[in-house]
C-alpha cells in the first residue's frame, strides 16, 4: 500500500489527499457524501458498483471526489489517521466489509459504521478492532436520504478521540437546530447506536399513534382522507409541531396518479420492519425497562402482517362490533389531546430506557443532550424536544416526574383516557395509545397488585415474598408447609 509519508499517494500530493473516505454509495452513503463534498471536505468515494461511483465522479462537486476503484485506492487517498466512513445494510454485509476493510487497514486509521447496526455488534465490533489497534466509531443516522444529503441527525459512539477527528466533519454536515448542530458524541462503544435504535423505537410509536387516531377518524368518525389530513396539517403549527404530523398530512391528502382515488387508500395495510423497533422493545425488556408503547408498536406491525387471519377472524369476536359510535360523542380536541399525551408518555419510555442502559453499560448518556440532538434532521424532530431538553436540564429524574410535563399532563390525560374508552367501547383498537394510558395509570398509584402475584408465587413455588408491615424478605404463607 503507498504511504502518505512520501507525498505521493496513487497520483495524490498529499495536499491532494481526501479528509474522509465513504465505502457504500447506495442512495445513503451517495447523499452523505454530497453532503460532506458540498461542506467543502474532500472526500475518497468506493463501492464495488462503477456506475455510482460514476454519478459522484461526475456530478455535483466532482472535483471534491477522489473516485477509488478498490478498497486499497480508498484507503491511500485518505490523510491520515484515515477515517472511513461505511453505508452498507446492516448484518452481515456491515460484518463483511468490516473484516475486509480492518485486514487493510494500518494502526490508528478509522472505521465508522453508519449502519442501523445493533448496538451488541457494536460493542463486539469496537473491541475486535480497537484490538487490533484500529479505531471504531458506530456512528447513528437519521433523516433517511433527505437528510443524509441536507442535514441528518448524527450520534455517535466510541473512543472519544476519533470523535474529535472528525466532529468537525460531521458537525458541519449536520441539521442545524437555532444554529446549534444536531450532531454529539453520546458515549462509548455502543452507544451512538443504541440512542439510534431507541429513536427509531420511539419513531415506531410516535407513527403508531397516529395511525390510530388515523383509525378513530376513519372508522370511529367516518372522515375522508383529505379531512383528516385537513386536521393533521393545522395540528403540525400547534404543540404537536412535529416532521411525522407534518408527513402524515401529506400522505393523507395525495391521490394515486393512476386512479386519482387518495393514495393512503391504495396502499396495503400491511408494514413491514427493519428490526431497530423490535431491538428497542428487546433491549428494554432486557433492561428491566418498560417500553409498552415502542412494544405495541412493533406488535401492531407483526399483527399487520396477518392479512389472512384477520380477514378470517372478522367480526368473529363481537358480533356487535361497530354497532356504537362513541367515538362520534368525544370533544372536538380530545384525539388532538390524546396523541399529545400518548406522545410525551413514548417519550418518557424512550428516554427511561436509555436511562437505564446508560446505567448498565456505564455510559453515561446525557437525555438532554440527545433531546438536543434529536431536534432537527431526524425522523422524530418535533417542537416537544426542545422543551424535553429543558426539562432534563432543570429535572433530571423520570421525565414524566418533572413538574411541567406533570402539569401538561394533568390538562391531557382526561382526553387520552376518554379516546382509549371510546375507542374500546366501538372496537377500534388503540394498542398504542392503550399501553401509554395503562402505563401511567400503573405509574401513578402506589399500591398496584403484584401482592397477588407474589402470593401466588409463593403459593405455586415457595418463592417467598416482602411484608409490608415489616423488614425483610423471604416470608412465606399460611399455605407452605412449614
Ligand atoms: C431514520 C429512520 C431510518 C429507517 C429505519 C426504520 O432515522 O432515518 O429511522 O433509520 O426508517 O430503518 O425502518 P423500518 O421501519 O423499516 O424498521
Amino acid at each position: 500500500m503507498a504511504h502518505p509519508e512520501t507525498g505521493i499517494v496513487k497520483d495524490l500530493t498529499l495536499s491532494d489527499l481526501a479528509d474522509i473516505g465513504v465505502l457504500g454509495l447506495g442512495v445513503m452513503g451517495a447523499n452523505l457524501a454530497l453532503n460532506l463534498a458540498e461542506n467543502g471536505f474532500r472526500v475518497a468515494a468506493y463501492d464495488t458498483e462503477a456506475d455510482r461511483r460514476a454519478s459522484l465522479a461526475t456530478g455535483d462537486f466532482a472535483d471534491r471526489f477522489v473516485d477509488c476503484a478498490t478498497p486499497e485506492e480508498l484507503l491511500a487517498a485518505i490523510r491520515p489517521p484515515r477515517p472511513v466512513i461505511l453505508l452498507v445494510p446492516a448484518g452481515d454485509a456491515t460484518e463483511e466489509v468490516i473484516a475486509m476493510l480492518s485486514a487493510l487497514a494500518d494502526a490508528g486509521d478509522m472505521l465508522i459504521d453508519a449502519g442501523n447496526s445493533d448496538f451488541n455488534d457494536t460493542r463486539r465490533r469496537t473491541a475486535e478492532i480497537e484490538a487490533c489497534g484500529q479505531r471504531f466509531l458506530g456512528l447513528g443516522v437519521s433523516g433517511g436520504a433527505e437528510g443524509a444529503r441536507n442535514g441528518p441527525a448524527l450520534m455517535a459512539g466510541g473512543t472519544p478521540e476519533i470523535w474529535d477527528r472528525v466532529a468537525p466533519m460531521f458537525t458541519a454536515i449536520a441539521a442545524r437546530y437555532d444554529d446549534e448542530p444536531c450532531a454529539a458524541w453520546m458515549g462509548p462503544d455502543g452507544a451512538g447506536h443504541f440512542v439510534k435504535t431507541v429513536h427509531n423505537g420511539i419513531e415506531y410509536a410516535d407513527m403508531q399513534m397516529i395511525a390510530e387516531i388515523y383509525g378513530l377518524m376513519r372508522d370511529g368518525l367516518h372522515m375522508a382522507p383529505d379531512q383528516i389530513a385537513e386536521d393533521f396539517d393545522r395540528w403540525s403549527s400547534g404543540p404537536l409541531s412535529s416532521y411525522l404530523v407534518e408527513i402524515t398530512a401529506k400522505v393523507l391528502a395525495a391521490r394515486d396518479a393512476e386512479t386519482d382515488a387518495p393514495m393512503v387508500e391504495k396502499i396495503a395495510d400491511r408494514a413491514g420492519q427493519k428490526g431497530t423497533g423490535r431491538w428497542s422493545a428487546i433491549e428494554a425488556q432486557r433492561l428491566g425497562a418498560v417500553a409498552s408503547t415502542i412494544e405495541a408498536a412493533v406488535a401492531a406491525r407483526n399483527l399487520s402482517a396477518a392479512q389472512d387471519l384477520r380477514t378470517q377472524l372478522t367480526n368473529a369476536s363481537d358480533p356487535d362490533r361497530g354497532t356504537s359510535s362513541t367515538v362520534g360523542e368525544l370533544m372536538p380536541s380530545d384525539l388532538h389531546d390524546a396523541l399529545h399525551a400518548g406522545k410525551i408518555i413514548a417519550y418518557a419510555q424512550g428516554f427511561d430506557v436509555l436511562e437505564q442502559a446508560s446505567r448498565n453499560y456505564d455510559w453515561n448518556l446525557d437525555r438532554a443532550q440527545i433531546a438536543r440532538v434529536w431536534r432537527a434532521g431526524c425522523i422524530i424532530r418535533s417542537a416537544m424536544l426542545d422543551d424535553i431538553a429543558n426539562t432534563f436540564d432543570a429535572a433530571p429524574g423520570h421525565l414524566l416526574a418533572a413538574p411541567g410535563v406533570n402539569q401538561q399532563l394533568v390538562q391531557l390525560v382526561p382526553a387520552l383516557r376518554r379516546t382509549v374508552a371510546a375507542a374500546t367501547l366501538d372496537g377500534i383498537a388503540v394498542p398504542a395509545l392503550g399501553a401509554a394510558l395503562a402505563y401511567l395509570d400503573q405509574l401513578s398509584r402506589p399500591r398496584g397488585t403484584a401482592n397477588l402475584l407474589q402470593g401466588l408465587r409463593d403459593f405455586f413455588g415457595h418463592h417467598g415474598f416482602e411484608r409490608t408491615d415489616r423488614p425483610g424478605t423471604g416470608f412465606h404463607g399460611p399455605w407452605v408447609e412449614r
